[in-house]
Parts: C-alpha cells; structure tokens; sequence
C-alpha cells in the first residue's frame, strides 16, 4: 500500500510510543520520515527500525521548544529530502505528580506545559507552513488529548494546553486552507505507551479499561493509523477536525459500567 507515495512526514517525539509507531506506518505507507526527538539514540533507533524494513527515515535531534531548533529540524527535512507535505506536532504532556488541581499545582509546571504543547505546536507548523505552501499543500496533525473535552481531577494545566492546541488546530486550519494546508487533531485515550506506563499505579489503569466502552486500552499504532488517514489524500475535504480516538471512554456515561449489572443475563 502506498497512500503516503511521494510526501514527506516529519513526526515530533517519534523516539518513542505514538510517534514511533505513527513514523513507521507513515513509512509502510510510502512516506520519506523524518524522526525526530530531542532523546539523539531513541530518534535513530526508531529511523533504523524503519531502515530495516526497506523505508527511508532521517534521525534529527531537536527540542521543540525552542525556535531554532524546530527551524534546523525543517531545514533537515528539506535538504535531505527536497519538501515537506506532513508534519505531525506529537510532542507534548505535563509531569502528573506536579500538574495538580488549582490550588495545589506547580506553576513552574503551568509554564512548562505551555511550552512543551503549545508553543511546540505553533512552532513546528510556523516552520512547515512556508514549504507546505510551496508544496501546493500540506497536512498537520497535533496530537491533544481526551483531556481536552473533560476536567478531571490532576492535570490542570494538562486539559487547558491541549485544549488550546485544537483552538490553535481550527486557526491554522482557516488560515491555511486555501492554499490547501489541512491541520486536524488527534485526541487518544489511554494508549500503552512509556509516558503512561511509568506514571500511572496499576489500580489506575485497570480503572481506564473500565471507562472504555471497547474492553482494551489502546495502542501506539491505534493512532498511528488514524494519522496515516490524516495524513493521506484520503481525508482531504477534513480539516479544523479534532478527531476522538480513545476506544469510547467520552462517549460512555460514568454509569454505564455499574447499570450494566442490571441487564438481564
Ligand atoms: N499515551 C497516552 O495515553 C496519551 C494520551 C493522550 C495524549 N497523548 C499525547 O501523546 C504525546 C506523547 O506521546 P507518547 O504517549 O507517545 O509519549 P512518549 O513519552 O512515549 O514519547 C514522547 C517522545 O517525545 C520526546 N520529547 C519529549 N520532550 C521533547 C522535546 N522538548 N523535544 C523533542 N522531543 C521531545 C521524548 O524523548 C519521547 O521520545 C503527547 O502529546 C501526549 O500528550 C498521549
């Protein structure tokens, strides 16, 4: 299969988790990738996976929080592989035993999640957008979440910063359209990956699986797959979109697992 023939992807964060599996199935799909991540070896070790399926990856190191970095990180993407027609913003998350509620939370943290998910995103596709134009056209994808859509508890700043990435989607989105640059947003779930692993006890994420209407929590390459689509000309009349990826957790009321019970058998 190849609906991502002929386009350049680059993929922030593709050192690890979403990002790693989004890279290689942008790959598989046809897409030149370029990897890159601010962790050096985590970025080639992802481009040498890549490799050794027969696709065509460049590692870049880059921090995308800073200005100069993410221009290197396009100009890499350019010389190396004349254009640039994808660029997913992935990078982003707050520290959760640190993003607290109101009156608990860090503001060094606040600032830092500000940072890390919204300014990477301006960032990366302030950077992308002139060569998306050259192109004739251009898809970006910002990764958010179903923190977005729903308060919670922890992660204050978390929910706010993504939710101004999907404001931030819808403007770039309008700004850009007619010269044919789509920018969508992902929001997952809960999805198996490093990030989630290593911060959440095992009682938290057996409590996940239960808020889901699918009986799973999801997996890297869940999103990755809904990226491909956005990515490919296959979604080309979508744009300005959040798209909810996250095995039914919004849609299901909190009720819904106890009244369950209740069916007749
Ligand atoms: N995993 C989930 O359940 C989940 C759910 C909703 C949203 N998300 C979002 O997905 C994204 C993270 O994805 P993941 O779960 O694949 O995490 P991950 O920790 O597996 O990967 C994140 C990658 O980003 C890189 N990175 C961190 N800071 C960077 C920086 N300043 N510059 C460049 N690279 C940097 C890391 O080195 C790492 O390789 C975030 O935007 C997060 O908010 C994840």
């Amino acid at each position: 299969m190849e609906r991502l023939k002929e386009k350049v992807a680059v993929i922030t964060g593709a050192g690890s988790g979403i990002g790693r599996a989004a890279a290689g199935l942008m790959s598989r799909e046809g897409a030149r990738v370029v990897v890159a991540d601010h962790h050096a070896q985590s970025a080639e070790e992802t481009a040498r996976l890549i490799e050794a399926a027969g696709g065509r990856a460049l590692p870049v190191t880059v921090d995308v929080t800073d200005e100069d970095s993410v221009a290197a990180m396009v100009a890499a993407a350019i010389a190396e592989f004349g254009g640039l027609h994808v660029l997913c913003n992935h990078v982003g998350g707050t520290n959760p035993r640190k993003d607290l509620d109101l009156l608990r939370m860090d503001m060094d943290e606040f600032d830092r999640a500000v940072t890390l998910n919204m300014r990477s995103t301006l960032l990366g596709s302030r950077h992308a957008v002139p060569h998306m134009i050259r192109a004739g056209g251009g898809s970006i994808i910002n990764t958010a979440s179903v923190a977005a859509l729903v308060g919670d508890v922890l992660q204050t700043s978390y929910g706010a910063v993504k939710a101004a990435v999907v404001s931030m989607t819808k403007s770039i989105a309008v700004q850009y359209g007619p010269q044919g640059i789509r920018c969508n947003a992902v929001a997952p779930g809960a999805v198996m990956t490093p990030a989630l692993e290593d911060n959440l006890p095992e009682d938290v994420i057996s409590a996940l699986k239960k808020g889901n209407a699918l009986p799973y929590l999801g997996s890297p390459e869940d999103i990755g797959h809904t990226m491909v689509f956005l990515a490919s000309d296959e979604s080309r009349y979508l744009t300005g979109q959040l798209l909810v990826v996250d095995g039914g957790m919004t849609a299901q009321s909190s009720a819904a697992p106890g009244r369950r019970a209740m069916l007749p058998a």
